[in-house]
């Protein structure tokens, strides 16, 4: 096989075989295929786009260029779920335990963060004694005691993507809907779960910025996980400011600890109830409603908001907690979390409405804190972090809280208010809050 053909082919819009792409795909993993050939077939797909046949082939060999779960030793179907990315985000805390209260096994497996606040793994860290690294033995065994275990990713999970995504990223490829979606696509897959259900942003904050690219995308998701045997569906979210009102890890936490105490904010809740149905729905649960029926994703959600109300989702989360060895105690005393020494409250310049909280700039302002790392070998200050009164559509009057900051720098306490402060627009005219569920797609 040539790779000059094969960059030709593609750039000429032509189907390739399987093999072709197994050719590109494993020699530039091994070395043989130099980053300038790569780029330019990179490229070629980006302008060209792949075949959704084709697209299949992409996911599962890089799918299959390292090791793939074996969750067998698990009973149940296994649901995963992943989000594009979104600042606020800390939906894994609280839809893992709802679904795991309503019986569907969550064996998952979550990333550090790079960028902005740390990732989920970063967050249950801020837990005291929580630990995120556990042997595969004791992974299953500790999904088929309590029902649920979410660790750090383990094993060499799709290193074909890892290396074709940092080749992306400096070669401007990553705009590829082919591209995103078996990158995303093939670590899910290599995670082992039965089923997915994906939370796609959409918005300023996100990657997607309008409802339907988010849909492409969304679609294309879908389609590869059932071509692959998994049952996937996506719920589309908005991104367009912070998600609930808490940027930063401890700061997260206990805002996921409030909605599954039934006090958290509305937005975070909300979205909670509707993935979390999702997962009921993708793991056989809900009841004996049809599939890809609105009565299944209501009778999910009901299950999911059931499990809440009643508190099972609490009571799962504290087992989760003490099954990692982490302090439960936490959840009824957050004092005993990490303690930020300054903290500063902003206020607002004007009076009027709130017309624009920028996710992105909420993010950097929560990095500049100390909650995010700047390089990957950073570590991420526990106690950082933004808090946000005052969200799109509110009003506000001129001297009223809009946000507090935490650090345990001076310095960094001000650059990240000077960032969050920023972020906010305002106006004279009211503007209605954006509606939180675009789409489902399954
Ligand atoms: N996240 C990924 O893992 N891959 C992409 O290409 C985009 C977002």
């Amino acid at each position: 096989m040539n790779v000059v053909d094969i960059i030709t082919k593609q750039k000429n819009g032509e189907t390739l075989t399987r093999d072709e792409i197994s050719f590109m795909v494993e020699g530039f993993t091994a070395g043989t295929i130099p980053d300038y050939q790569m780029s330019a077939f990179l490229m070629a797909v980006v302008l060209k786009g792949l075949s959704k046949e084709n697209t299949v082939a992409l996911t599962e060999i890089m799918r299959d260029s390292g090791d793939v779960m074996d969750l067998s030793g698990i009973e149940g179907i296994k649901v995963d779920k992943h989000s594009t990315g979104g600042v606020g985000d800390k939906t894994t805390l609280i839809v893992a335990p709802i679904a795991a209260a309503a019986g569907v096994p969550i064996a998952k497996m979550s990333g550090r963060g790079l960028g902005f606040t740390g990732g989920t793994v970063d967050k249950m860290e801020s837990i005291p004694g929580f630990r995120t690294s556990i042997e595969n033995d004791e992974f299953i065994r500790a999904v088929n005691e309590r029902g649920i275990a979410v660790i750090g990713q383990t094993g060499n999970l799709a290193p074909a993507d890892k290396k074709i995504y940092a080749l992306r990223d400096v070669t401007g490829t990553t705009e590829s809907l082919a591209l995103i979606t078996s990158s995303i696509m093939s670590k899910k897959l290599a995670a082992g779960s039965d089923a997915i259900v994906l939370d796609v942003k959409c918005g300023t904050g996100a990657f997607m910025k309008t409802i339907p690219e988010a849909e492409e995308l969304a679609r294309s998701m879908v389609e590869i996980g059932k071509a692959s045997g998994k049952k996937t569906i996506a719920i589309i979210s908005d991104m367009n400011q912070p998600l609930g009102n808490a940027v930063g890890n401890a700061l997260e936490v206990q805002e996921a600890i409030d909605v599954l105490k039934g006090c958290g904010p509305e937005d975070v809740t909300e979205l909670s109830i509707n993935l979390a149905g999702a997962m009921i729905v993708a793991g056989g649960l809900a009841g004996n409603a049809r599939e890809e029926t609105n009565d299944a994703v209501l009778k999910g959600k009901e299950i999911a908001k059931e499990m809440l109300d009643s508190g099972k989702a609490l009571d799962k989360f504290r087992e989760f907690v003490v099954g990692q060895g982490g302090d439960p105690e936490i959840a009824d005393n957050y004092e005993l979390m990490a303690q930020p020494a300054h903290s500063i409250e902003v206020k607002s310049p004007v009076k009027g409405f709130v017309t624009g909280v920028d996710a992105l700039r909420i993010g950097l302002a929560s990095q500049h804190t100390g909650a995010g790392r700047e390089k990957k070998e950073d570590s991420v200050d526990m106690s950082a972090g933004i808090v946000l009164n005052k969200k799109i559509g509110d009003s506000v009057e001129k001297g009223e809280l809009l946000f507090t900051a935490y650090a345990n720098d001076k310095e960094k306490l001000k650059k990240g208010a000077e960032e969050a402060l920023a972020a906010f627009e305002f106006g004279k005219i009211e503007v209605t809050k954006p509606s939180l569920i675009k789409r489902v797609i399954e």
